[in-house]
């Protein structure tokens, strides 16, 4: 099994302390997860587990008080560190009578909150070897980290995170490798029925009769070769989650049956006529176009409108480069630990290669190129040479062309270029530059700061 990389929470939205304390934190060897606004904190808190939360006061959304006050009552296990700006005592007193472990004035310095983090996790390991062994169900989650800082991807977690814990049956679409498996196992998690079985069958793996009978169980005699009573997984999972995968592949007969048990929450044993009364939440997915299977006929329209009451859709990874480095960071942690190797970076050529690739095969081809690079490198970090051959070649193709940035990273560039021009022709002086720029003193400073062009001369 992997050895367990800690793991951060960040919830901070100022985007140049947020990348210094990542990086410096990634450094030391934490798994970072970040997310920028108050109200989308619970819910990657409940999704990640994380080790620690290290948590803004000041935030879009839910501030950081009602934030912390929101995670000590459900996650109050969870160590959180707030920080205040500097001189809001105010704040670190509010943080600390609601429950924060610690608090930290801005601006932060690095070494010493790496250290505060490290007592604090030293401890809470040892209380919990101590106490009941971790168990791997309810900590699936955090074994399985689901990267989702992608605006699209927050609203998926937002969408389950309200309907997780309802029984309302939960539709995932999305192509190949986007994570419904991951997700499904989320919303499970995310549920009360956590500690009930979590039941997965593909509707794409075994023939007909013998898929029902693997879902509905049977009767001695039902078919040829049944020489003895079997439950199925629906009654086996009684109470808890059953995730029906490929269900574009379900045949006419198995989406009548699928039809009865949400309508009248019961289905029968195969060869029998007793109805058994069932509590199990579905959860389903495919990567197919299910509406297109309706209108051809092949997918009961009652069955869709039943299906398709929560519907969240897993945005392709081409769609959402910006957490390409969350996942590459994760999956490397995951494989150094896994084949015991010393490799903590990525060269910026492979990341940038990363952000141009149009990943056919999603976040599990992403996953899959890391394990091969971390199993090949030769040095700390993953250089271009590390990754399998194929896409080498690829990147040879496209590597004329200029390299492709999230549209807000790209137009950064020539805001940074204007802003010294400006600055430049009024000789650096700031008063100036922000008047004819249009924009407050404040707003100039934090570009200035961003930009990394405070401490030049113009
Ligand atoms: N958001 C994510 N964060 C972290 N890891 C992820 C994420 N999404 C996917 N993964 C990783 O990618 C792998 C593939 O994801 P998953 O199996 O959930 O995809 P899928 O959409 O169910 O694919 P398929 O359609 O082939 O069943 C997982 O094993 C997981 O390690
Ligand atoms: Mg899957």
């Amino acid at each position: 099994m992997s050895k367990h990389q800690p793991l951060v929470l960040l919830v901070d939205d100022d985007e140049l302390v947020g990348k210094s304390l990542a990086t410096s934190l990634r450094k030391e060897g934490f798994a970072i997860v970040r997310v920028e606004d108050g109200d989308a904190a619970l819910p990657a808190v409940n999704v990640h587990s994380p080790d620690l939360v290290l948590l803004d006061v000041r935030l879009p959304g839910k501030n950081g008080i009602e934030v912390l006050q929101e995670i000590k009552v459900n996650r109050p296990e969870i160590p959180v560190f707030v920080m205040t700006a500097f001189g809001s005592i105010d704040n670190s007193v509010t943080a600390m009578r609601e429950g924060a472990h610690d608090y930290l004035t801005k601006p932060i310095n690095d070494a010493d909150l790496i250290r505060r983090i490290r007592r604090v996790l030293a401890a809470s390991t040892h209380v919990q070897r101590g106490g009941d062994a971790v168990d791997s169900t309810s900590h699936t989650i955090g074994q399985e980290s689901l990267i989702a800082n992608h605006p699209r991807m927050r609203e998926v977690l937002q969408a389950v995170q309200a309907a997780a814990p309802t029984r309302v049956t939960i539709l995932i679409q999305g192509e190949s490798g986007t994570g419904k498996t991951v997700l499904a196992r989320a919303i499970h998690q995310l549920s009360e029925r956590r500690d009930r079985p979590f039941v997965e069958v593909s509707c794409g793996s075994l023939p007909d009769p013998l898929l029902e009978s693997e879902l509905f169980g049977y009767e001695i005699g039902a078919f040829t070769g049944a020489d003895r009573k079997r439950q199925g997984k629906f009654e086996y999972a009684d109470s808890g989650t059953v995730f029906l995968d490929e269900i574009a592949n379900a045949t006419p007969a198995l989406q009548i049956k699928l039809l009865r048990v949400l309508q009248d929450r019961v289905f029968e044993r195969l060869g029998s006529n007793e109805p058994i009364g069932t509590d199990i939440r579905l959860i389903l997915a495919t990567n197919a176009d299910l509406e297109g299977a309706v209108s051809e006929g092949r997918f009961r329209e009652d069955l869709y409108y039943r299906i398709n009451v929560v519907a969240v859709s897993m945005p392709p990874l081409r769609e959402r480069a910006d957490d390409i480095p969350a996942l590459a960071s994760l999956f490397l942690g995951r494989y150094t630990a896994e084949y015991k190797k010393t490799v903590d970076a990525i060269d910026d050529t492979v990341l940038d290669f990363f952000y141009r690739f149009n990943w056919p095969g999603n976040v599990r081809e992403l996953e899959n190129v890391v394990e091969h690079a971390v199993i090949m490198a030769k040095a700390p970090t993953i250089f271009l040479s590390d990754l399998p051959p194929r896409y080498l070649e690829h990147n040879q193709d496209t590597a004329a062309g200029p390299a492709v940035r999230p549209l807000k990273q790209a137009l950064e560039i020539p805001e940074r270029d204007y802003i010294v021009k400006v600055l430049k022709l009024n000789g650096g002086n700031r008063q100036k530059t922000a008047e004819m720029l249009s924009v407050n003193r404040t707003t100039l400073f934090n570009k200035m700061r961003k930009y990394d062009l405070l401490d030049d001369s113009f």
